[in-house]
């Protein structure tokens, strides 16, 4: 298909437009500001500050990424996708847990330095990046999902949508590990043997709230995952980057069905005949 002499006019009007916006947005103003980025180990670590240019838009990421190409070639900083989805830049900004490339420049106090620092509950490999394993291993003690057989000769299932809709909200989890990292169990008592923390708590939940799972997880979650520590502060909840109601819709619910089955003896023995077996 041709281009009209009033098509090429249209070209030209909007790429002029273009133009304009583009001055306007090299225009606006840029200023500069400073972070105090954690460089080093653990043992053998300092803060040191970065001033570069900061403009409208930008992302505690983008900073960061700046602050490597223009000064600090050898800074390791973990990310993937920078589109808030694979969990891997999570650090803490201003002391709160967050997400870098979800954590926009406009959101925070530029007139003082910004400090971004690695997550404390998990061994530092050096300055932003932190070994998270621990959370992989942990993951493997659960009790895997066991499905019911299926309901139909076709092998297909029958459930409630009220069901399925209630696990979808822990199915969001993306694994950043900023609600283990703000836990005191583990930041700050280090319980990483006898608690999996609300990252798996909520794992759980889905897999026990699951309406075609057999097993029943009670046991282990008052047992090897520590669920008994939790003293429900809510820390978790607030910094989820995906608003999963972690305290109140997963673990609440797993503690409630702790104490059904090992404190309460008579609701232990109606379950017995109602529930999943153990
Ligand atoms: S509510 Fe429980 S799991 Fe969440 S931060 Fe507090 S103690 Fe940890
Ligand atoms: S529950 Fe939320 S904070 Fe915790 S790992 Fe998943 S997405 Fe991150
Ligand atoms: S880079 Fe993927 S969540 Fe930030």
């Amino acid at each position: 298909m041709g281009t009209s002499a009033g098509d090429s006019m249209d070209v030209v009007e909007s790429g002029r437009r273009a133009a304009e916006r583009s001055d306007a947005s090299a225009g606006s103003e840029t200023r500069s500001a400073t972070f105090r980025i954690w460089r080093g180990t653990a043992t053998d670590g300092r803060f040191e500050a970065y001033t570069t240019g900061v403009s409208e838009g930008m992302v505690v990421l983008d900073a960061i990424h700046q602050i490597q190409a223009e000064s600090a070639g050898d800074l390791a900083v973990r990310w993937n996708c920078k589109a808030g989805k694979c969990g891997s830049c999570s650090a803490e900004v201003n002391g709160r847990p967050r997400l870098m490339c979800m954590t926009r420049l406009n959101e925070l106090d530029l007139s003082e330095p910004v400090t971004v620092e690695p997550m404390k509950a998990f061994p530092l490999v050096r300055d932003l990046v932190t070994d998270v394993s621990w959370n992989f291993e942990a993951k493997k003690r659960i009790a895997k999902f066991s499905p019911r057989a299926p309901d139909a000769a076709d092998g297909t299932w029958r459930m409630q949508q009220s069901d399925v809709d209630r696990v979808q909200e822990f199915r969001k989890c993306i694994e950043c590990f900023l609600c283990q990292d703000v836990c005191h169990v583990l930041r700050d008592h280090g319980k990483h043997d006898s608690f999996v923390g609300p990252r798996f708590l909520t794992y759980v939940a889905a897999l026990e709230m699951h309406p075609l799972d057999t097993v029943n997880r009670t046991g282990e979650l008052k047992e090897a995952h520590g669920i008994g520590y939790c003293n429900i502060t809510k820390c978790c909840t607030k910094v989820c980057p995906e608003s999963i109601a972690i305290t109140d819709n997963a673990i609440i619910p797993l503690k409630e069905r702790v104490v059904d089955e090992h404190y309460d003896p008579l609701t232990a023995l109606v379950r017995l005949f109602r529930r999943k077996p153990q």
